[in-house]
């Protein structure tokens, strides 16, 4: 039978501020307090000091493989024939474990870049979302889950018009779709569009990423936690404004994944979820609060010849690159 998902887990990208170390002993502590699904990734630089981590919990008892739900992802560099597979196996050596639950498509194209690189990096390699070379990748993401070595395939940073385009070809489909979620950005008719086929919503950045590179910042960017409404809740229930953004996705039907290498913050992220829930009246608060403020813009993704970041999202409902 298949595992269920947790309804919240442990993002684990340490990006410039936590070295792997930091991060995996973050992990831990994330296990004692009671997370069951951790979100890895090949690109995070820190899956084998993660997979020291898992190996100590089995041993001293702490959790069972079965217990947990662990997430890695397919970096950008790795499409090619016989890459997705190659991949895969280098991630479940370093995280110690024979299986992952859950095997994703860090980003739908080819493009790659150097890690902590400037939003103005560009590749000359880099190109368009092509269905055709998604599908090849996809078909080795359905080979994993044939053999049992990711228990469930799925897909990140997609749009609508792209997975119109994949949707009808895929033999296994995508089990879930990671994707920017937070009150300042709420994807409201992409969320809708993933439930209604069939795929469980990660909602990356939850608390909109308040410690990400300056690099990665803009002046139009909006602080989640600074927000008037998410205040005003918070101050409603006597909690921290971080509880409020974790609270509302998980009532939403989103499952969240925030990262915090601070024993507190740890413990209160996944504690709040039991707490008093936020009432219809401030669901409703927050969901006209939306300022569509997308913070991971993926400049560095560009293509020769595209506008702007928003190439990159298909906001005109066409696939950019095509024909444009
Ligand atoms: N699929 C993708 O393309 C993709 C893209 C981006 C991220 N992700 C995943 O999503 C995860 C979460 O995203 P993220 O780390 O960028 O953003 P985030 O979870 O929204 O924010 C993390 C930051 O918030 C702070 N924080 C956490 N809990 C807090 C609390 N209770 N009070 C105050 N501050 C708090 C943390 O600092 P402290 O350490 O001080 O607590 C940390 O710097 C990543 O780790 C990664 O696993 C996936």
């Amino acid at each position: 039978m298949k595992k269920n998902i947790p309804p919240i887990g442990f993002g684990t990208f340490g990006s410039d501020k936590y070295k792997p170390e930091d991060v995996s002993k973050a992990a831990m502590t994330a296990i004692k307090a009671g997370y069951r699904l951790f979100d890895c990734a090949r690109v995070y630089g820190n899956e084998s000091e993660i997979g020291k981590v898992f190996k100590k919990a089995f041993d001293e008892g702490l959790v069972n493989r079965d217990d947990i739900f662990v997430i890695s992802k397919l970096w950008n560099d790795k499409h090619g024939d016989g890459e997705v597979m190659e991949s895969c196996k280098k991630s479940l050596e370093d995280l110690n474990l024979d299986y992952v639950d859950l095997y994703l498509v860090h980003w739908p194209f080819p493009n790659y870049h150097a890690p902590g690189c400037d939003a103005n990096a560009r590749n000359a390699n880099s190109r368009p979302f092509f269905t055709d070379e998604f599908m090849k990748v996809w078909r080795q993401m359905e080979q994993l889950y044939d053999m049992g070595l990711a228990k469930q395939i799925g897909m990140s940073n997609m749009t609508i018009p792209k997975f119109e385009q994949v949707l009808p070809k895929c033999r296994i489909k995508p089990f879930a779709h990671e994707m920017e979620i937070h009150p300042a950005f709420q994807q409201q008719e992409l969320f809708e569009y993933c439930i209604r086929h069939n795929m469980k919503v990660i909602g990356y950045c939850p608390i909109g990423s308040p410690n990400r590179p300056e690099r990665d910042k803009t002046d139009e960017d909006v602080a989640d936690t600074r927000m008037a409404e998410i205040l005003e809740v918070a101050n409603n229930h006597g909690i921290h404004p971080a509880s409020v953004c974790l609270k509302w996705a998980a009532q939403r039907g989103v499952i969240p994944i925030p990262m915090s290498c601070n024993e507190k913050n740890i413990v209160s992220n996944l504690e709040c979820l039991a707490q008093n829930p936020l009432s219809d009246d401030e669901m409703e608060l927050i969901k006209n609060s939306d300022k569509n403020c997308r913070l991971v813009k993926g400049h560095v993704f560009l293509w020769e010849g595209a506008s702007d970041w928003r190439a990159l999202w298909d906001e005109n409902g066409k696939i950019s690159g095509w024909n444009d």
